[in-house]
C-alpha cells in the first residue's frame, strides 16, 4: 500500500505546463482529481492516460466491502474524482467528450475521457469550483452555528442540477433532531457489528485514511476490540446539534453510473459551499445499516434513493488537508 502524502495539495494553476504536449498538459489536470474526497479516504480510482485521453477504473481492492456491501459509496467516490478531472479540463479549456462504462478487459472501466478540440465551457462548473478545488475539507467536528444564507444555497442549487440526481437542503430542526436519533442508533448499530469494526480499524491503520481525529479520538486498537460505539455517538451528537443545514443526495435510478452522477454533484456542491467558506462532512453510517437506512428514505421522502446524507456548516477551527496518494501510485502502468 502506498502512503498517503499531503505535498499533492501544492499544485498552483500557473504550474499548467502551457507549452508543453497534451500529455503532459492532461497529467497535471489528472492532479487536481486526486484531491477528490472519497468513503473514508479510500481513493478507488486508478487512471491511464495518454496525449488524447484518460480512463478512470475502479480499485475494487480499496472497496470497503462491509460498510459499503453495493459499492455505492466506491462509485460516488469515483464521481467526485472524475467531476474534480473535468472542472480542472475545463479550467485549462481541454474540450472533453465522456464515454461510461465502456467495456474493458478487466471490467472496472468506469469513464473515457476523450480529449477534442471543441471546447464548452459547462454552467454547471463556473471557475469557483475549480479555485475550491485545493481548500475543500471534510470537517468532522462542532460547527461554527452562524446561519446559512438563503442566497448561498440557492447557488449550491444552481450547481447541482442533474436529470438523474437530486439535492435536498434543508434547515428544519425536525429533520435535525431526527438525523440526530437515526445517528445514534446507526453508530451503535454499526460498532456492535466485530466485522465492520475490523474493517474500520484496519483502515485507519493503514495510513491511508489519513484521518487524524478519528485515530487520535479513538486509536485503532479501541476501534477493533472496544465498543466505542458510545463515544462516537456522543462526538456525532454534539457535532449534529451545531448543524443548521441537513442536505441529501439521492438518485432515481440505482446502479453504479447513477451513484458517479450522485458523486459529480455532491462535489460541485461541495466546492460551491466551500467558495462560501463552508465546510461539509458526509454522514454516510446513517445509510450503512438497513433500519436506519430505511427510515432516512422516509426522511427525505423526495428525490429518490439517499445515497449522501451530509451536514453543512461554517468551519469553528481551520481544517488542515488530509493525504492522497501520490499520482505515480495510480497511474497503471503503460
Ligand atoms: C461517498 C463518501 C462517503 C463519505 N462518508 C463519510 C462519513 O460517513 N463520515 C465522515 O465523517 N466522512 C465521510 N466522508 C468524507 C471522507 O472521510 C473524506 O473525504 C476523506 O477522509 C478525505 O478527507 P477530505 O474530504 O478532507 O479531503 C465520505 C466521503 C465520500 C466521498
Amino acid at each position: 500500500m502506498p502512503r498517503a502524502t499531503t505535498k499533492v495539495w501544492n499544485i498552483h494553476p500557473k504550474e499548467f505546463p502551457e507549452r508543453a504536449g497534451r500529455a503532459e498538459q492532461i497529467r497535471f489536470v489528472l492532479r487536481y482529481a486526486l484531491l477528490a474526497p472519497s468513503t473514508r479516504n479510500t481513493q478507488p480510482w486508478l487512471f491511464d492516460s495518454d496525449s488524447s485521453r484518460v480512463r478512470i477504473y475502479a480499485d475494487f481492492s480499496r472497496w470497503q466491502s462491509v460498510a459499503d456491501a453495493d459499492q455505492r459509496e466506491l462509485h460516488v467516490s469515483l464521481g467526485c474524482a472524475l467531476e474534480n478531472l473535468l472542472i480542472a479540463s475545463e479550467q485549462f479549456e481541454l474540450g472533453h467528450a465522456l464515454k461510461w462504462f465502456p467495456p474493458s478487459p478487466t471490467g472496472n472501466l468506469v469513464a473515457e475521457i476523450n480529449y477534442i478540440d471543441k471546447f464548452k465551457a459547462d454552467p454547471a462548473r463556473p471557475v469557483r469550483l475549480f479555485e475550491a478545488i485545493t481548500r475543500r475539507r471534510t470537517d468532522h467536528g462542532v460547527f461554527d452555528t452562524r446561519p446559512v444564507s438563503d442566497t448561498i444555497l440557492k447557488q449550491i442549487r444552481s450547481v447541482s442540477a442533474h436529470k438523474d440526481v437530486s439535492l435536498l437542503l434543508s434547515r428544519d430542526a425536525e429533520i435535525r433532531d431526527a438525523v440526530d436519533k437515526l445517528l445514534l442508533r446507526a453508530d451503535a448499530l454499526a460498532f456492535a457489528n466485530p466485522d465492520w469494526r475490523a474493517e474500520l480499524a484496519e483502515c485507519v491503520g493503514s495510513g491511508g485514511f489519513g484521518t487524524p481525529w478519528l485515530l487520535s479520538m479513538l486509536g485503532q486498537f479501541a476501534i477493533a476490540h472496544l465498543n466505542v460505539g458510545p463515544q462516537m455517538a456522543k462526538h456525532d451528537h454534539k457535532s449534529l446539534m451545531s448543524t443548521s443545514v441537513f442536505g441529501m443526495i439521492g438518485t432515481r435510478g440505482a446502479g453504479p453510473q447513477a451513484w458517479v452522477h450522485a458523486g459529480q454533484v455532491l462535489e460541485r456542491a461541495w466546492l460551491m459551499a466551500t467558495s462560501h467558506g463552508l465546510v461539509l462532512q458526509p454522514i454516510n453510517q446513517l445509510l450503512q445499516t438497513e433500519p436506519t437506512r430505511e427510515a432516512c428514505v422516509k426522511l427525505f421522502r423526495a428525490g429518490g434513493a439517499p445515497i449522501v446524507p451530509f451536514r453543512l456548516g461554517y468551519p469553528r477551527e481551520k481544517v488542515p488537508p488530509t493525504g492522497r496518494f501520490d499520482l505515480s501510485n495510480v497511474l497503471m502502468e503503460e
